[in-house]
């Protein structure tokens, strides 16, 4: 039997290449717009590092991660997510030693083994951003305004942009606290992922896919911030109102990574299902210094490119067509278009051709379907002449060159 491909990856094939660049491109004249550069981490790093800043009693880290032993016995992990890759970085190499404010964006492949169904797969892509070094909420808001503008020039809408702040080290001890003395009568009724969790991340267990709904009288964090988080997030809600950002308050919003701090956000779709989130991400101030940096502030956010792509209208984006088609008729026209082609193409002009000397009437079929713009046709006569005739395939106008410079004379016509 053929070989397939592994469950839950997807080939991305030629006729899904457009949309991918289109959004590429729109994210990277963006984000570069914004002061944005790119940065390009290894797709696996040692384990450590990822159960370190996402959270060793996450789902990611305790469920869904690819690790293996390489071999030099060192525990080596394919790339859940990019923050994790990126802070390491950002430390490795000191960047924080060059400005006050760095903002980066990547995009690539991340790899989690979760069960795989519409826009969750176990290889997908990511574009996100990270900008490390302040913490004053206008970067927030920066980011914010960043990824509405990004889904607005994609033209997607229906999006909810929903907010919610998850204190710090400060206030959230308390709320922790709180939240346990609200869980513990219902511990017995709960699954065992949350009678799990209520230990070592309580919460998690606000997030938990079979018990959500048990929760909606639980304390929430907003009501339970320090004042200088309550501070912080109400200047984040005055700026999104000042530049017109539309969002919701989410106060039970958490997220699935343990290294976030004060605002967090996810971008949701209303008809996508359980797949609904198309962006998240969020505050993590504390990241940088937990995996061995100095104290440095952070936020972003990442995308799930096959989600956004999944929304965006991509009928109108096509790959470069051929400029030309060259119509060799026959054994003698084919060996004599060989320099031809061979002389435009690397003078950057797109040509195709057909090396088997086919029918003009099958070979202008193919001229058609692969949209070029021009045909050249070479058949017998015109090489007894020494021409060859040009035709327009939208005016169907049709001019005869001469062959001995059939290159500059193309180039003339075809501009
Ligand atoms: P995340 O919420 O785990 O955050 O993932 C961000 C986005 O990646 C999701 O909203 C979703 O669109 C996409 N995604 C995640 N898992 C899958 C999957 N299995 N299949 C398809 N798409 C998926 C992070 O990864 C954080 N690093 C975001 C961040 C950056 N926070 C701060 N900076």
């Amino acid at each position: 039997m053929a070989i397939q491909a592994i469950k839950g990856v997807k080939d991305i094939l030629p006729e899904d290449i457009p949309a991918w660049r289109h959004l590429e491109a729109t994210a990277r004249t963006i984000f570069e717009n914004y002061g944005f550069s790119e940065i390009r981490v290894p797709v696996f790093e040692y384990t450590e590092l990822f159960a370190r800043s996402i959270g060793a009693t996450t789902d990611i880290v305790e469920k869904e991660m690819y690790t293996f032993e390489d071999r030099d016995g060192r525990k080596i992990t394919l790339r859940p997510e990019g923050t994790a890759g990126v802070v390491r970085s950002f430390i490795e190499h000191k960047m924080y030693a060059d400005a006050q404010l760095t903002r980066l964006y990547y995009l690539g492949p991340m790899f989690r083994h979760e069960r795989p169904q519409k826009g969750r797969y176990r290889q997908f892509h990511q574009i996100g951003v990270e900008t490390l070094g302040i913490d004053h909420p206008h970067v927030d808001i920066e980011v914010l305004a960043m990824l509405h503008r990004l889904y607005e020039a994609l033209g997607i809408k229906g999006l909810t942009l929903q907010v919610n702040s998850l204190g710090d080290s400060a206030c959230r001890g308390a709320y922790r606290d709180k939240l346990k003395e609200y869980l513990r009568d219902k511990l017995p009724t709960l699954c065992g992922d949350c009678q799990r969790r209520y230990e070592t991340n309580p919460l998690r267990v606000l997030d938990c896919k079979v018990d959500a709904e048990k929760f909606g009288d639980s304390p929430v964090m907003l009501d339970h911030l320090c004042e200088p988080c309550k501070a912080h997030f109400e200047t984040v809600e005055a700026g999104l109102n000042k530049l017109c950002i539309p969002f919701e308050i989410n106060p039970r919003l958490v997220r699935g990574l343990d290294y976030y701090t004060r605002t967090t956000f996810e971008l949701v779709m209303g008809h996508m299902g359980a797949q609904n989130t198309v962006a998240a991400g969020g505050r993590y101030d504390g990241l940088v210094h937990e995996i061995g940096g100095p104290a440095t502030a952070g936020i972003g956010f990442a995308l799930g490119v096959e989600r956004t792509i999944s929304l965006m209208d991509t009928a109108g984006l096509k790959l470069p067509q051929p400029t030309l088609y060259l119509a060799a008729l026959g054994k003698e026209a084919v060996a004599q278009a060989l320099p031809v082609v061979h002389a435009l193409k690397s003078q950057g002009i797109r040509v195709e051709t057909d090396y088997q000397g086919a029918s003009l009437k099958s070979q202008m079929k193919k001229a058609d379907k692969c949209g070029a713009a021009y045909t050249l046709i070479l058949g017998e006569q015109e090489i007894a002449a020494g021409t060859a005739v040009l035709r327009n395939m939208q005016t169907k106008e049709q001019t005869t060159l001469t062959f001995s410079n059939i290159v500059e004379e193309l180039r003339a016509k075809m501009i």
